[in-house]
């Protein structure tokens, strides 16, 4: 097991028999989501991904990976929401939130199309300058605009740069199997193309082509990644959540929402876990907050944010709980050198590694919010390796599919996107939307 759930500082706050009032509900969400009779039930590619996932088209991604890498030195991932954000999360937390400036032999990695700004689009042209790039544009509909657009322009500065026979060989497309005009124009322009399974959703795509390719790229190996997840699939299969730690962590969360507890921060104490935050945030956030319902998906990385939302988690609403990833094994070691002069004092942590002021911190913090009135689940995570964070991330894809049921809520599906974009399209107006645009123009004159 990569994943232990210690709930030590979570008993204070649960009774033994809410346990046994939600397992129930936990075997019926286990059954639904086992025999594919819930809510979204079309969107379970995911279940046995890590089994199941196309071999041959694995293949290609490794090969695909390793011509990218042999091609280019600025790599660019065009995608949004769950089109980017694993990826993401998996290079930063197995390589490092500062890939990009560390030496390696492998090319810088780029996110792009997961906003609108000019400014940002600017900056990432000017870092392609004088280098080689290749891209990488992920969208399953194909028609999302933020991607479209960056895919627009970087396939411009490609094809200025390389001609459109150079730029064919330096852009590849990750999209749906079969529909949608960007699977449509890959074809005609001869592009190569990796599959976003049907059967599997944005936000749970990480470990198919969406995500795999980037990371392959970034150099992380992809069979652990897959190993690991593959492992956690096999080991939450049983509904007792006293056996189960990934449904155990789903009836928290509901558990405490029922109490009051609305929102969950997700806390790590590594820099390195900053975009799995996001990931995460995203994964919760989209699969949940629907129908009036779950729970608001924050997250901190301490000790930074102590200094920063430690005193509202201290002493503020007591609305909150926090789920805390503790790595025991982060593979890094700093010692803190000795000060003859003794400036500041701390002369008492010579020679100490930094990862135990780190533990003490972690320690000391949980003492302290539980005193505070804040519920902790912590998750300790066995190691800082591909095999584990990818046992992780098949964890949560899991207990958010299990809570969601538990919730009443489809997991699988996120309605209320289309709301911003209906209306930023009547107001740019896009042909199709005049009512909509109507009805805005006459809201912005009052
Ligand atoms: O999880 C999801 O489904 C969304 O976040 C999508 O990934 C996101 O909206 C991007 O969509 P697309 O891949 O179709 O461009």
């Amino acid at each position: 097991m990569s994943i232990r759930l210690v709930d030590t500082y979570v008993a204070p706050f649960v009774a033994e028999n809410e346990y046994a009032a939600i397992q129930p509900m936990v075997t019926a969400a286990h059954k639904m989501l086992t025999d594919r009779s819930g809510l979204g039930n079309a969107f379970l590619g995911w279940v046995d991904l890590p089994r199941d996932y196309d071999k041959e088209e694995y293949a290609r991604i490794k090969a695909a990976a390793a011509k990218i890498q042999k091609q280019c030195d600025v790599f660019i991932v065009i995608g949004i929401g769950g089109s980017y954000l694993g990826a993401r999360a998996v290079v930063e937390f197995l390589k490092s939130p500062l890939y990009n400036n560390l030496k390696k032999d492998t090319p810088d990695i780029y996110f792009s199309g997961c906003n609108i700004s000019a400014s940002n689009m600017q900056e990432l042209l000017a870092i392609c300058e004088g280098r080689d790039v290749c891209i990488n544009v992920i969208s399953k509909s194909g028609t999302t605009t933020e991607p479209a657009v960056a895919f627009r322009v970087f396939r411009e500065l490609l094809e200025k740069k390389y001609g459109k026979e150079g730029a064919r060989e330096r852009i590849f497309v990750t999209t749906d199997r079969s529909r949608g005009t960007l699977k449509g124009f890959a074809d005609k322009v001869g592009y190569e193309t990796f599959v976003v399974p049907d059967d599997v959703g944005g936000r749970f795509s990480v470990l198919s082509a969406v995500g795999l390719l980037p990371i392959a790229v970034s150099g992380v190996d992809t069979d652990a990644l897959m190993a690991g997840a593959n492992a956690a699939r096999e080991a939450y299969a049983d509904p007792d959540i006293t056996k189960n730690d990934c449904y155990k962590y789903a009836a928290l969360r509901n558990i405490l929402l029922r109490r009051g507890k609305t929102t969950e921060i997700l806390v790590g104490y590594e820099p390195f876990m900053q975009m799995l935050a996001e990931w995460w945030k995203q994964l919760f956030g989209e699969s949940e907050g629907k129908d009036g319902k779950g729970l608001f998906p924050a997250s901190v990385i301490f000790s930074t944010d102590l200094h920063s939302l430690g005193q509202y988690i201290q002493d503020g609403m007591r609305n909150l709980f926090e789920t805390v990833i503790s790595v025991k094994d982060t593979g890094a070691t700093q010692l803190i050198p000795n000060d003859p002069e003794n400036i500041d004092g701390l002369n008492f942590l010579s020679g100490c590694d930094l990862n135990y002021v780190n533990g003490m911190a972690q320690q000391g913090t949980l003492f302290a919010h539980v005193d505070g009135g804040v519920p902790n689940v912590v998750l300790e995570l066995a190691d800082r390796s591909a095999y584990s964070l990818g046992y992780m991330l098949y964890f949560f894809e899991k207990a958010c599919a299990i809570s969601g049921y538990l919730l009443g809520v489809n997991p699988f599906d996120q309605p209320g996107v289309e709301a911003y974009k209906k209306n930023m399209f009547a107001l740019l107006g896009k042909p199709g939307y005049e009512e909509q645009k109507a009805a805005l123009d006459a809201r912005l004159a009052k």
